[in-house]
């Protein structure tokens, strides 16, 4: 009995290999054909649409939340390959603070099926300390140190998504090393969305009991810096996350 239900299982395997295989191909050339002419990588109106047919079709609806679940993976992973041929290249989203890359990169990681790294939060865990404490007890020029031994440590990760602190690229040697390893996007922000962002929640060492001209100083400073180095721009201000990450795949993708 086992052997023939084993056997049975067996022969679905093959078909839906056999199938996936063929769906997957099929998806890569929709990434060429939608690059060609000029249509988003990433269209969740057509991903819902799919979605509610396959629940739709289904005359069983026993398993239809795992295959729901199943389905979106699936989807997720079309989307990684599409992206994958388009765009073979670690994002990294640099920018000010406030400006949305710890927010918006692990949106557009799990959006793109990609692996997400923060610079900052690597910086904490190597430390074992929150930046404030690193800034308050050892001084921003340790805080230096570790952010480029940090990004150095991240030389063989690729195609993933990686959110650098603003001030990661105000160092040449870090600059250098994350254009080899990747794109540079610049999440562009102004001072009154940083102000509104951030003011209160104070956790910015170089950003305590700023006002906003004080911020407008600082930006104007950096973003001569960002938009020299950067490869594609997205500005942000009022733009919820899902609509950053959309922007930006298919600003990347064009
Ligand atoms: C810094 C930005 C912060 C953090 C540190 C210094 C900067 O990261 O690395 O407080 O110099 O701009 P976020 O840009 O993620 O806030």
């Amino acid at each position: 009995m086992l052997d023939r239900l084993r056997h049975e299982i067996d022969k679905c395997d093959a078909i839906l290999i056999e199938t996936l295989a063929r769906r997957l191909e099929i998806a890569s050339c929709v990434a060429t054909y939608k690059q060609g002419n000029g249509l988003a990588i990433y269209q969740p109106e057509r991903e819902a649409d799919v979605l509610s047919k396959v629940i739709g079709s289904l005359e069983d609806k026993t398993y239809y939340l795992d295959i729901q679940e199943l389905y979106s993976r699936i989807i997720q992973l079309s989307r990684r390959i599409q992206l994958s041929k388009l765009f073979p290249y670690n994002i990294v989203l640099i920018g000010f603070m406030g400006s949305g890359k710890s927010t918006v990169g692990p949106h557009i990681a799990r959006i793109s099926g990609r692996s997400f790294y923060d610079v900052d939060i690597c910086i904490e865990e190597k430390a074992g300390q929150t930046i404030e404490t690193i800034f308050r007890t050892k001084g921003e020029a340790y805080f230096r140190t570790l952010e480029r031994q940090v990004i150095e440590s991240l030389k063989d990760v690729c195609n993933s998504v990686i959110a650098c602190g603003g001030g990661a690229v105000l160092d040449k040697q870090n600059v250098a090393f994350l254009k080899e390893k990747g794109k540079l996007i610049w999440l562009d922000v102004t001072p009154e969305t940083v102000y509104t962002r951030l003011g209160r929640i104070n956790n910015r060492p170089l950003l305590k009991d700023k006002r906003i001209d004080d911020i407008k100083i600082l930006i104007d400073e950096r973003n001569a810096g960002y938009s020299a180095i950067a490869d594609y721009k997205i500005v942000t201000d009022d733009k919820p996350i899902a609509v950053v990450t959309a922007d930006t795949l298919s600003l990347i993708t064009r």
